[in-house]
C-alpha cells in the first residue's frame, strides 16, 4: 500500500493520550475525528467487548439476540423512536435515512445544504456540497438539490410538495463547525411539516458532544430521521439510522449491521456515557479561543472550530509537532472533537499552550 506523505504513525492509546512510535505522548484532541468518545483503551469498554468476543460476534440480521435488546434498552434512555437501523459507518446511516425517506413520501426530491458533509457513498456524496469530494463520480443520485446554508428565505422558496426531504447538520462538521441558526433549523421543521416531507438531522458529528444527545434537542426540534456514527460505539465501526417511519423487513438491511459486538459496544458505550453524566458534562466544556490570529471560536460542547485569519494547515502541524492533535475543518478552521471524558482543567491547560503555539507562528 502506497503511502503519500511522511505521516505520524500512531502506536497506541490510553485515556486522553494517544503515543507515537518513538514514544512521544500527544494529547488527542480530535480522537479519530469525533469517535472515541471514552478515550483509548478505556477498561470497562475494552473488557466488555473481550467478553462479547468470546460470546458471540456475528448472528446474522435474521435473528434476535440479547446484545440487541441491551443496545434498545440503553438508547430509549436518550431518545423516543419506534425504529432503529443498524450499519457500519456515517454514511450508511445516511443512505438509509435518504432511502427511507424516498420510500415512505414516494418522492424523490432531497433537498441538501451549502457546504454539508454526509459522507462519501454515491446517495451521501450526492448531499455532500463540496465540490473536491463529489469530482470525478458522476453521474452523482438525481433528485438532489442544495440551498444556502442558514437562509430562511432560500428554505421557503425550495421545499414544496415535491420534496422527500431535508437534510441538514445541526452544526456543520467538515464545513467548518457552523452551528445552524434557532430561525432556520425551526423554519425547516415547520416547513417540511407543512408540506408532507421528512426532516433528516446528520447527527453523525454532532450527536453525544453539544450536552444533549442530539444537538437538535438545543433547537426544541424533533426530526423524523437521525443518521448517527462516530462515537456511538466508542471506536467499534458501527451507525445507527432512528426513525418513526415502519420500513418493510427486508426493504433495507447490511450482513454486518446490528451484529452482537456492534450492539455491546454500543450499549456499554451509552451505558458508561450515561452512568459518568458525560454528555451533560460535554455541555460545560466548551472553551473559547483567544488571540490575534483568531477570528473566533465556534461550535457547542466538546464541537469546537477555532476560526483563524490563515489557513490553519500549518498550524496543525507545529501542534502536533508541541504534543496537541487536531485537524482542520475547512480552509482556516482548526477542529478539536476531544474525547467525552477530557477533563475541564486539561482542557484549559491545553488551551493556553494552544493559544501560544497559534501566536508564535508568522
Ligand atoms: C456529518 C457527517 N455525516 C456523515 C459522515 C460520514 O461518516 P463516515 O465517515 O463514518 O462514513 C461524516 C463524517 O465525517 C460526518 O461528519
Amino acid at each position: 500500500m502506497l503511502l503519500y506523505r511522511k505521516r505520524l504513525r500512531l502506536v497506541r492509546g490510553e485515556g486522553v493520550y494517544v503515543w507515537d512510535e518513538r514514544g512521544r505522548r500527544y494529547l488527542d484532541l480530535i480522537a479519530g475525528i469525533g469517535v472515541n468518545v471514552l478515550g483509548h483503551a478505556h477498561p470497562e469498554w475494552v473488557l466488555e467487548m473481550s467478553r462479547q468476543l468470546e460470546k458471540i460476534v456475528v448472528a446474522g440480521p435474521m435473528f434476535e439476540h440479547d446484545e440487541r435488546d441491551e443496545m434498545l434498552e440503553e438508547l430509549s434512555h436518550w431518545v423516543d423512536y419506534e425504529y432503529v437501523y443498524m450499519g457500519n459507518s456515517g454514511t450508511e446511516a445516511v443512505e438509509a435515512a435518504i432511502k427511507f425517506a424516498r420510500l415512505a413520501t414516494g418522492r424523490s426530491e432531497i433537498i441538501a445544504m451549502t457546504n454539508a458533509f454526509h459522507g462519501r457513498t454515491l446517495g451521501s456524496l450526492s448531499a455532500t456540497w463540496k465540490k473536491k469530494y463529489r469530482e470525478g463520480f458522476g453521474p452523482l443520485v438525481p433528485g438532489f438539490k442544495h440551498i444556502p446554508f442558514n437562509n430562511v428565505e432560500a428554505a421557503k422558496e425550495a421545499i414544496t410538495r415535491e420534496t422527500a426531504a431535508v437534510i441538514f447538520e445541526p452544526i456543520q462538521g467538515e464545513g467548518g463547525i457552523v452551528p445552524a441558526e434557532e430561525e432556520f433549523v425551526k423554519t425547516l421543521r415547520d416547513l417540511t411539516e407543512d408540506v408532507g416531507a421528512l426532516l433528516i438531522a446528520d447527527e453523525v458529528q454532532s450527536g453525544l458532544r453539544t450536552g444533549k444527545f442530539l444537538a437538535t434537542e438545543h433547537y426544541g426540534v424533533r426530526p423524523d430521521i437521525v443518521a448517527m456514527g462516530k462515537g456511538i460505539g466508542n471506536g467499534f465501526p458501527v451507525s445507527l439510522t432512528l426513525t418513526d417511519l415502519e420500513i418493510p423487513r427486508g426493504k433495507h438491511g447490511s450482513t454486518f449491521g446490528g451484529n452482537p459486538l456492534a450492539c455491546r459496544a454500543v450499549a456499554t458505550t451509552l451505558r458508561i456515557l450515561r452512568r459518568d453524566r458525560l454528555v451533560e458534562k460535554a455541555g460545560e466544556k466548551f472553551v473559547e479561543f483567544k488571540g490575534e490570529r483568531v477570528v473566533k471560536t465556534r461550535g457547542r460542547g466538546l464541537m469546537i472550530g477555532i476560526v483563524l485569519r490563515r489557513p490553519a494547515g500549518n498550524y496543525v502541524k507545529a501542534l502536533q509537532e508541541r504534543g496537541f492533535l487536531v485537524n482542520t475543518a475547512g480552509n482556516r478552521v482548526i477542529r478539536l472533537l476531544p474525547p467525552l471524558i477530557i477533563e475541564g482543567g486539561t482542557l484549559e491547560e491545553a488551551r493556553k499552550e494552544i493559544e501560544g503555539v497559534l501566536n508564535d507562528i508568522i
